[in-house]
């Protein structure tokens, strides 16, 4: 949590007004590894894949939505609360006899079943017909919008809609720093099949998500899967896997894997009398599919994704991110910042990678950074510390040779490379 501040990861929320709990902010850095985890996910699960559209919807919908999809009688948490100093908890989250943790009593109310979901109202009325609720999961905007892609796509059953976008829950225990927050980032993507496909299609999906944890660097010892029991399934679930991550805090849900049945398509179908079936373009055929839902936290992600990064090795910190990941791909530095000659070499290489050079710059294009404080060595700590891949030294031996050294972050190896094929020797590497 340090790093992240220290660096420009994660700030806490309105820190100079004191803060609000649960809270945190993108910062400089943060911004650029959500973003970058964003488009490897949307690249790897909409973009390349026949089988998937994309769909970018509203967060406030319908309020009759909810009610279809029966969030507003179960979208809901056991609340208790401590009878003396009324601190709230979530009593499926209370270990049996357990005292508060704020006072130590041990005397909590009978639980109560508190909805979670964010309402709000909708122009300058508070009365019933302008509540709206701020969605707590993107799932509903793929079946609402459902009959809108059919008629839009030539996309033949089966095939996914996926979304990535802030979802809202009032979470009564929110914690340890960006795992469980009131508003955070989802992507996930509902899977429409026949219903005799769903085991496989659910094995099929339950590995792709593993798959694609291995490809962004998680080693398979801090990953396992956990089978839900019946009673803590979500109201529309028929199976429910999640992938945990063994976190500093204990074993912790990552990802989740639902089969919604055709349970919330059917009910939209009946709520609005619209009819929801596919048919089938070459028997006629006409069913309402089901649904497999892989759904991706995006900031609980990226909390996991520092976490298995993040190394304290003898002389240094290091971010073993993923390049793909990293905020920045590369570092150039002059040996010297008062020696003109080395800064404008430095200075040339830096907008050439950047891709912002007079000519139009290298076809790299990859976040660039560049830094002439201190010495080599603290530039390079400084580097690690963010999981910069690659450091590019401009020395006088460049001026004369027109090579540069470049120093590798996780072997820390160093090689002389030429200038002219700086941009395609660093391309390949980062492949
Ligand atoms: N549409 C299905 C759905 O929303 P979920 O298991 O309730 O399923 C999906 O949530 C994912 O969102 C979880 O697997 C987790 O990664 C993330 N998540 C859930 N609650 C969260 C919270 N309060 N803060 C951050 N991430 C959260």
């Amino acid at each position: 949590m340090s790093l992240c501040k220290r660096r420009g990861f994660v700030f806490p929320g309105s820190e100079i007004y004191g803060g609000i709990a649960n809270s945190w902010d993108y910062g400089p850095l943060g911004v650029e590894l959500k973003n970058n985890l964003r488009d490897w996910w949307w690249k790897r699960f909409v973009q390349n894949r026949e089988d998937m559209v994309g769909l970018d919807a509203n967060i406030i919908m319908n309020s009759k939505v909810w009610e279809a999809s029966g969030h507003l009688k179960n979208f809901t948490d056991p609340l208790v609360e401590c009878k003396k100093c009324h601190t709230r908890f979530r009593a499926d989250q209370l270990e049996k006899g357990q005292a508060c943790e704020n006072c130590g009593s041990k005397g909590f109310t009978e639980p109560k079943q508190f909805n979670t979901m964010f309402k709000t109202w909708i122009g300058a009325t508070e009365e019933k017909p302008s509540i709206a609720y701020l969605r707590p999961e993107i799932a509903q905007a793929m079946f609402v919008n459902f009959k809108n892609v059919l008629n839009t796509t030539r996309i033949k059953i089966p095939f996914g809609i996926a979304s990535v976008g802030k979802v809202f829950r009032n979470e009564i225990t929110p914690g340890n720093f960006i795992f469980r927050t009131l508003e955070f980032d989802l992507m996930e993507f509902e899977y429409f099949i026949r219903e005799k496909e769903w085991k496989k299609s659910f094995e099929y999906w339950l590995k792709e998500q593993e798959d694609w944890l291995f490809e962004l660097g998680f080693g398979k010892k801090n990953l396992r899967q956990r089978e839900h029991e019946p009673e803590e399934r979500a109201h529309y679930s028929k199976r429910t896997v999640d992938i945990e991550y063994n976190t500093p805090f204990g074993w912790k849900e990552l990802f989740g894997l639902a089969y919604r049945t055709d349970f919330d398509l059917k009910n939209h179908s009946k709520q609005t009398k619209v009819d929801l079936d596919y048919t089938d373009p070459d028997t006629g055929e006409k069913f309402i599919p089901h649904v497999i839902e892989p759904t991706f936290g995006l900031t609980r992600l990226m909390l996991m994704v520092l976490l298995e990064a993040y190394c304290e090795e003898k002389e240094r910190i290091v971010l073993k991110l993923h390049p793909k990941l990293a905020p920045y791909k590369v570092a150039v530095f002059p040996l010297l910042r008062n020696k003109p000659e080395l800064v404008k070499v430095a200075r040339e290489i830096y907008d050439n990678l950047r891709g912002f050079s007079a000519g139009g710059g290298s076809a790299f294009g990859g976040m660039t950074s560049y830094d002439d404080r201190g010495n080599i060595g603290k530039r390079y700590y400084s580097q690690d510390e963010i999981g910069t891949p690659f450091c590019v030294t401009v020395d006088f031996d460049s001026l004369e040779d027109k090579k540069v050294t470049v120093r590798d972050r996780d072997t820390m190896k160093q090689e002389r490379v030429e200038i002219e094929e700086l941009a395609e020797y660093l391309s390949k590497k980062l492949e």
